[in-house]
């Protein structure tokens, strides 16, 4: 095996040899794998790579990483970003596990290139993750500050959303270098247009609904399917748009039940309807009292669907993977910048940095003409 990123006895990573022509020289004794020769981009990146230690920003040696809140496929992506990105420059990098809950406790293991192998197309979050009640208390804010300094962690990178970036700022503001970059399906950062994890989400509950729409329209029913997002309807309008939803209730939006609901299912029910898909974001309300009740003044058989946790799961898409390489390697390009307490964001299509104050005073909402269009095309 080629144990080059290894640390040796002196706690520094073992640096691959190569011999005149750039070629790798295989100084593994134990096991005869024969290691490729490099190829031309490979020998230009080892040429570039930073010594362990001699990293472009003085003031910071090692940074740590953790994921926090709920998870969302592309964190581990992203943690493999960061890790490699920070291993590239030379900074020795170490990893928390279960988020600001594991900080306090002093959960903190070191990770290198080859820790974050194997991990990039896989869901969840191998750091593991958690939602701290001692972390956000003025208490919490110090100890976990604290802890950081036992542990020589000179910066954090926070993979998360807005409740984890509200945590991250109280760190920068008791002295601890932060970096946000935003990952949750809910898509409800401020500050940036899309977050990582979002588009797997989608798709995941967009496959869900189109299954249960074929039963649906067998059975002639209504069927309500609740879809995440806590107190934001991002998924729940998209999901909504891209399955033709006929109703799609937003808690961004106010809802009349006889108005939005029953006028429209029966409007569509004259149309020739035979089936109706209600898209209900969570933070409406109870799915499965909206299916009873379009029950009992349609006449419709219905059925609720709480799609829950399924829609956290699953291999990230190209979306979520991309994203998260991009926004994990800009993490450590600010650090290399001296461009600390930032959020990473996406803006423009762009993926840009905003400092982590005004980021979180930011707000968004969704725009009701999107709303109006998915109306439109779904009767
Ligand atoms: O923030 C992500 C999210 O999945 C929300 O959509 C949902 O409201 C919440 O987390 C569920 O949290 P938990 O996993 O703690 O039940």
């Amino acid at each position: 095996m080629n144990n080059s990123s290894e640390l040796n006895v002196n706690g520094q990573p073992n640096v691959p040899q190569a011999d005149v022509n750039g070629h790798a020289v295989n100084t593994n004794t134990e096991n005869d794998m024969q290691i490729p020769p490099m190829s031309g981009l490979l020998t230009d990146l080892h040429r570039h790579h930073h010594v362990f230690g001699d990293t472009p920003n003085k003031e910071i040696r090692t940074i740590g990483v953790l994921t926090s809140g709920g998870d969302a496929p592309g964190m581990n992506a992203c943690i493999r970003a960061v890790v490699r990105a920070g291993c590239y420059y030379g900074y020795r990098m170490v990893g928390i596990n279960r988020g600001y809950h594991g900080l306090l406790r002093g959960e903190v293991n070191e990770l290198d290139a080859r820790k974050v192998s194997g991990i990039l197309s896989r869901g969840g979050t191998f750091l593991m993750t958690a939602r701290s009640k001692t972390f956000p208390t003025e208490e919490g804010i110090n100890s976990a500050a604290r802890m950081a300094k036992v542990f020589g962690i000179d910066a954090l990178v926070v993979i998360g959303g807005d409740g984890s970036f509200r945590g991250a700022q109280k760190l920068s503001h008791v002295g601890l270098p932060v970096i946000g970059i935003p990952g949750t399906i809910d898509n409800d950062v401020a500050s940036t247009e899309y977050t990582i994890g979002y588009d797997t989400a989608m798709n995941t509950a967009m496959e869900c609904i189109d299954r249960i729409r074929d039963t649906a329209s067998s059975h002639e029913r209504c069927s309500v399917i609740e879809v995440m997002g806590r107190e934001a309807g991002y998924l729940a309008l998209n999901v909504g748009l891209s399955c033709g939803a006929e109703v799609i209730l937003l808690p961004e939006i106010p809802t009349d039940f006889d108005r939005d609901v029953i006028k429209v299912i029966l409007e569509c029910r004259n149309l020739g309807k035979n089936h109706f898909v209600v898209v209900v974001a969570e933070g409406v309300g109870n799915s499965v009292q909206i299916a009873k009740q379009i029950e009992e003044v349609t006449g419709i058989e219905s059925r609720a669907t709480i799609l829950g946790h399924l829609q956290r799961g699953g291999s990230p898409t190209i979306r979520d993977r991309q994203t998260a390489c991009f926004m994990g390697m800009k993490a450590i390009e600010c650090i290399n910048a001296g461009r600390l307490n930032r959020i990473i964001a996406e803006q423009g299509g762009k993926c840009v940095d905003l400092d982590i104050d005004e980021a979180l005073s930011m707000n968004k909402s969704i725009a009701r003409d999107e709303i109006l269009d998915a109306k439109i095309i779904a009767f």
